[in-house]
C-alpha cells in the first residue's frame, strides 16, 4: 500500500506534540455510551506523561513509530519494552483516529512494530484495549483477533465519582497502617520494592503468566523523579504487620494536570489475606489524601474481572464499574 512508517524522535518537540494530537484524536470517541459524560472510556496518556516516557530509561524503552501521509501525521503505535524483567515481551498499542479507520493504518503499524520489537528479541506480545460495558466487542478486539492476537483476560475498569463520604477504617489488631507522598522512607524502601515487585505473581491474571517486575531501591527513586516531571504525585500506604514486616500496599497517583486520579497496585500478600488489608490500605490512602483528592473529578482502577474480593471491596467503597479492558496476547511461534 506504500505507507510511509517513521520511528518518533522524542526529543524533536514539533514532532511529539503531532504525534500526541493524533493519539488524542484517536481518543476522542472516549464518551462511554453508557450515556455518561462523566465516565470516560479511555484514560489516555497525557502528553507531559507520554513525553517523558517516551524519553525511554534503563527499565523500559518505549518504540513509537507514525504513519506519515503527504506531509502529515495521520495514525500513531507504540511499544514498551521493559529492560530488567520480561525481556521477551513488549507491550503495544495501536492508535488510529475515527475517520481513517478500516484503511489498513492499523495493520500496517502493528505489524511494523511487530516487526521492530522481534529484532529486539522479544517474542510474546501483549495488547488490550477497551470495550463498553454494555457491548460484546469493539473495535480493538475485533482488530486485535484479525491481526492474529489471542484473547488473554478481562478486566473491570471501575471509578468513584468525588467527592464521596468516607465510612471509618476498621483495622484488625496485630496490623498498623503508614502512609508516604513521594519516596519511601529509608527504612521501608528495600521492603516496598520487593513488594512491588511482587505484583504479577501474587495477583490474579490470566493464561499468560508474566514474570515479577524488576523493583529496587534506585528504581523507586527513578520512578519518583520520573513522577516529578510529569507532574504526578502518589499517595501511599503500607500495612505492617506484629512482626514489622510490610504485608500489603496501595497507591493513589494524581496529576496536577488532570482531574482524574488513579488507584494502582493494591496488593496484600497472601499470608496476610483475609483480615480487611485491602479495604483499609484503599479507605487509608484516599483519607491521607484528601487535600490531593480536593477539586478531583474521579478515582478510576482496573482490576482482573475475576478478582472477587477487590471487586468487592471497591463496591464498599463506592466504585461502579465503566468499561472492560480486554488484554490480548500474540507467541511467535
Ligand atoms: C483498533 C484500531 C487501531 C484499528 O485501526 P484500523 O486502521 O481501523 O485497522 P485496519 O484498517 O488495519 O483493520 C484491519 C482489520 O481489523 C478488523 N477491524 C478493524 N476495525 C474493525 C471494526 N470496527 N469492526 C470489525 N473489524 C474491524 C477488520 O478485519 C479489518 O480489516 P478490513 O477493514 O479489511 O475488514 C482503531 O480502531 C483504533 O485506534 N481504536 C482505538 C484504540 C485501540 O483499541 N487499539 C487496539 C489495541 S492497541
Amino acid at each position: 500500500m506504500g505507507l510511509k512508517i517513521e520511528a518518533l524522535d522524542p526529543t524533536d518537540f514539533a514532532e511529539f506534540r503531532e504525534f500526541y494530537s493524533v493519539y488524542a484524536r484517536a481518543n476522542q470517541d472516549s464518551v462511554n455510551p453508557d450515556g455518561s459524560k462523566e465516565s470516560p472510556l479511555y484514560m489516555p496518556w497525557l502528553a507531559e506523561e507520554l513525553e517523558i516516557a517516551f524519553l525511554s530509561d534503563e527499565y523500559a524503552r518505549f518504540d513509537p513509530i507514525f504513519v506519515r501521509r503527504e506531509q502529515d501525521i495521520v495514525a500513531v503505535a507504540f511499544a514498551e519494552l521493559p529492560q530488567r524483567d520480561n525481556l521477551d515481551t513488549a507491550y503495544l498499542e495501536v492508535w488510529v483516529p475515527p475517520e481513517l479507520r478500516r484503511q489498513g493504518l492499523g495493520s500496517a503499524l502493528l505489524a511494523r512494530l511487530e516487526m521492530r520489537c522481534g529484532e529486539d528479541g522479544r517474542t510474546r506480545f501483549m495488547s488490550e484495549t477497551v470495550r463498553p460495558l454494555n457491548e460484546d466487542s469493539s473495535a480493538g478486539v475485533q482488530f486485535l483477533y484479525e491481526q492474529g492476537f489471542g484473547f488473554d483476560t478481562s478486566l473491570a475498569q471501575s471509578q468513584l465519582t468525588l467527592p464521596c463520604q468516607l465510612t471509618e477504617s476498621g483495622l484488625d489488631r496485630g496490623f498498623r497502617l503508614e502512609s508516604w507522598r513521594g519516596l519511601p522512607p529509608n527504612r521501608w524502601i528495600d521492603r516496598y520494592a520487593q513488594l512491588r515487585a511482587a505484583l504479577n505473581s501474587e495477583a490474579p491474571s490470566g493464561e499468560v503468566q508474566l514474570n515479577d517486575e524488576y523493583w529496587d531501591a534506585s528504581r523507586l527513586k527513578h520512578e519518583h523523579d520520573q513522577w516529578k516531571r510529569q507532574k504526578r504525585i502518589a499517595q501511599t500506604v503500607v500495612a505492617i504487620d506484629a512482626e514489622e514486616n510490610l504485608v500489603g500496599h496501595t497507591q493513589l497517583v494524581f496529576s496536577s494536570l488532570s482531574p482524574i486520579v488513579h488507584q494502582w497496585d493494591t496488593l496484600v500478600v497472601p499470608a496476610a489475606r483475609g483480615n480487611g488489608l485491602g479495604l483499609a490500605l484503599k479507605r487509608e490512602a484516599m483519607r491521607a489524601a484528601a487535600d490531593l483528592c480536593a477539586g478531583k473529578r474521579l478515582i478510576v482502577t482496573w482490576n482482573h474481572a475475576k478478582n472477587t474480593h477487590i471487586l468487592a471491596i471497591n463496591e464498599r467503597l463506592g466504585y461502579r464499574q465503566t468499561a472492560w479492558v480486554d488484554q490480548f496476547f500474540k507467541v511467535l511461534g
